[in-house]
Formats: structure tokens, C-alpha cells, sequence
């Protein structure tokens, strides 16, 4: 197996928004190549505590001797998905959650993942390959109109009609099986003509989200991370896209109310008073520093934001 290596996206910023300390017990909900636990566990030392947990059996299972290396007895980590973390984790026990959402370089980079439009590889993209749902089933069994709404709403895709009424009519011929087969045919469809991006950058970020529930996940994780942080604790989620970021802004300003409403508008007389579970420990996100933006050019679009349990 090749190396598992992914480069941890602002541990610096992480470790100031949680500020381990010995004795304290942190989560890391997206356990990847450990970088973020590792960072979490050294500044926690000699006493700090570790849940960790990832989708992906291959991360977990790197993790284990990475951790186990220094930290042996400080951490306890699974596969599964962070949405689950109240399930296993003890309620209101914890000083701080974070999340680091996404995909790792090694998932990229394993072309048999199928994550990645540059690799020859199956049309995968299961983050948990215990999961049936695969890339290909959803390439190969949903309607026009259930692809486009996918490559609109995950994709951001502007041509999504038209690739998916053409995604369907190609497969009348020949399954979809592989990364390339899909790709090619985004390629023939919406030619590069100068654009940096590779025409299948969308499509492929959409079908990964669907393939996940990348969504779902991340409102239920968000969830479950308010339930295991104590009063006090803090929760620190890195986003690498405008819908992530957009389900954390949501959740943060609605926990941080004095109120909840009924229905889809807030009007000032269907207010209810209720004390906020949360507050922001920073206003606006926190974007990685000059010297990582040089360094590693992943972290160019993460953004991280704070948030504290009252
Ligand atoms: C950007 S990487 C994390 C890197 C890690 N922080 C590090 O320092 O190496 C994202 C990881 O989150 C995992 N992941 C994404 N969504 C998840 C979820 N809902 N539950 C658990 N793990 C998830 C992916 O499998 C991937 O390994």
C-alpha cells in the first residue's frame, strides 16, 4: 500500500481555537492522515484524550500506529461517520470537536478510490466502502433530472441539464464504469477552450457530495458535536467549499439566537425566547496564513470557523 500521507490544513489555527490542554478530551470527527489528533494530542500531553474517528477504514487503521507511536493509552479511535458521534462518545464530556471536511490526498491520489477525473480508476467514491451506494450506480441508475439536480446543487454546474440528459443517452450504449469514461465524455461535452479548471472538476465534486451525503452528514455531525462538547467546549470546522461553509454559517447563527421561530421566515411575532447553545469565538472565518497558501496550495480554499457551547 502507499504511503498515507495527506499535509493537515491550519493545525496551527485549529490548535488556538481549541487550546488543548492536559486532561482535556477533543474529537476529531475527520481523522484523515492524524495530522490535526496528532497536533491535538501532543498539545494535550501528558493526560489529553482522543475520540477520533473516519469514514475511511484505510485512515483509521493508518492512524492507529501514527497515534500509537507517542500517544499509546490517550486516544480511542473507529471508523464511522462523524455524524454518529454521540452514539459512541460520551454526552457533554468533551472540551472540543474539530472537523476537517472533505477528501484526503491519499483518497485522490489511490486512482482505485475513483475520486479522482485524473486517475484511470472505477467510478467509486465511497468514502466508507462498506456502503453500497457507489458513483456508478448513481452515473448509471438516476434519471436526467435527478443528475442535473446533483451536478446543480453539489456542482454548482451550469450545464447541468445538458450533461445529464447526456450522461443518459450514452449510457443506452455502455455502462458507465470508469473515472476516464466519465470524464472524456464531460471533456467532448464542454471543452477546457482556456478555462483552468478541468470541465469535470464539477461534475465530479457533485458526485462525490451525493455519493456521501457530504451534506446530510455535515448538519447531523454539527449536531452530535454540540451534544459531546461540555459548556465551554469549542468546535472548529474547516470547509473547502461555499456549500460547506454555507450549512456551518447557518447552524452557528441559528444556535447563536435568543430565539427559535415556526415556519420558513423569521417574523419578529413568531418568535419564542430560548437560551442559544452556541456562540461564535470569531465573527468572520479564518482563512490560512501567506506561508501555508505557499506551501500547500489545498489549503488555498479552506476556511475555518469557531464556535463555543454556552
Ligand atoms: C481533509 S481530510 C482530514 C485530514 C486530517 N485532518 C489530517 O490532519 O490529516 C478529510 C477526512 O474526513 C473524512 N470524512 C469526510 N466526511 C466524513 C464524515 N462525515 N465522517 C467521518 N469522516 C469523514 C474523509 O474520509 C477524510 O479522510
Amino acid at each position: 500500500m502507499p504511503d498515507f500521507v495527506h499535509k493537515t490544513v491550519m493545525a496551527a489555527e485549529v490548535l488556538n481555537a481549541l487550546k488543548p490542554r492536559p486532561g482535556g478530551r477533543y474529537v476529531d470527527g475527520t481523522l484523515g492522515g492524524a495530522g490535526h489528533a496528532a497536533a491535538i494530542l501532543a498539545a494535550s500531553s501528558p493526560t489529553g484524550w482522543l475520540f477520533g474517528c473516519d469514514r475511511d477504514g484505510i485512515a483509521v487503521e493508518a492512524a492507529k500506529p501514527r497515534l500509537g507511536e507517542k500517544f499509546a493509552g490517550r486516544f480511542e479511535v473507529r471508523q464511522g461517520n462523524f455524524a454518529d458521534m454521540a452514539g459512541w462518545i460520551p454526552a457533554g464530556g468533551c472540551d472540543g470537536v474539530v472537523l476537517d471536511l472533505g477528501v484526503s490526498s491519499p483518497q485522490l491520489d489511490l486512482a482505485e478510490r475513483g475520486f479522482s477525473f485524473q486517475h484511470e480508476g472505477p467510478l467509486d467514491m465511497r468514502m466508507d466502502t462498506r456502503q453500497s451506494l457507489t458513483a456508478a450506480d448513481l452515473v448509471n441508475g438516476a434519471g436526467a433530472e435527478e443528475l442535473a439536480k446533483i451536478f446543480w446543487e453539489f456542482g454548482g454546474e451550469r450545464e447541468s441539464r445538458r450533461l445529464a440528459r447526456a450522461i443518459v443517452e450514452d449510457r443506452k450504449r455502455r455502462r458507465f464504469e470508469t473515472t476516464r469514461q466519465l470524464a472524456e465524455l464531460i471533456e467532448r461535452l464542454s471543452p477546457r477552450r482556456g478555462k483552468k479548471a478541468h470541465p469535470a472538476t464539477k461534475i465530479f465534486q457533485a458526485l462525490r457530495i451525493a455519493v456521501n451525503d457530504e451534506m446530510g452528514s455535515l448538519k447531523r455531525g454539527l449536531e452530535a458535536a454540540v451534544q459531546v462538547l461540555k459548556p465551554g467546549g469549542r468546535l472548529a470546522v474547516i470547509t473547502f467549499h461555499s456549500l460547506e461553509d454555507r450549512v456551518v454559517k447557518e447552524f452557528g447563527r441559528e444556535e447563536a439566537r435568543a430565539y427559535t421561530f415556526s415556519g420558513e421566515v423569521d417574523v419578529p411575532e413568531l418568535r419564542r425566547p430560548r437560551p442559544p447553545a452556541l456562540k461564535w469565538v470569531t465573527r468572520k472565518a479564518i482563512r490560512p496564513g501567506a506561508e501555508e497558501l505557499d506551501d500547500n496550495p489545498r489549503s488555498r480554499s479552506a476556511q475555518l470557523r469557531v464556535l463555543g457551547k454556552i
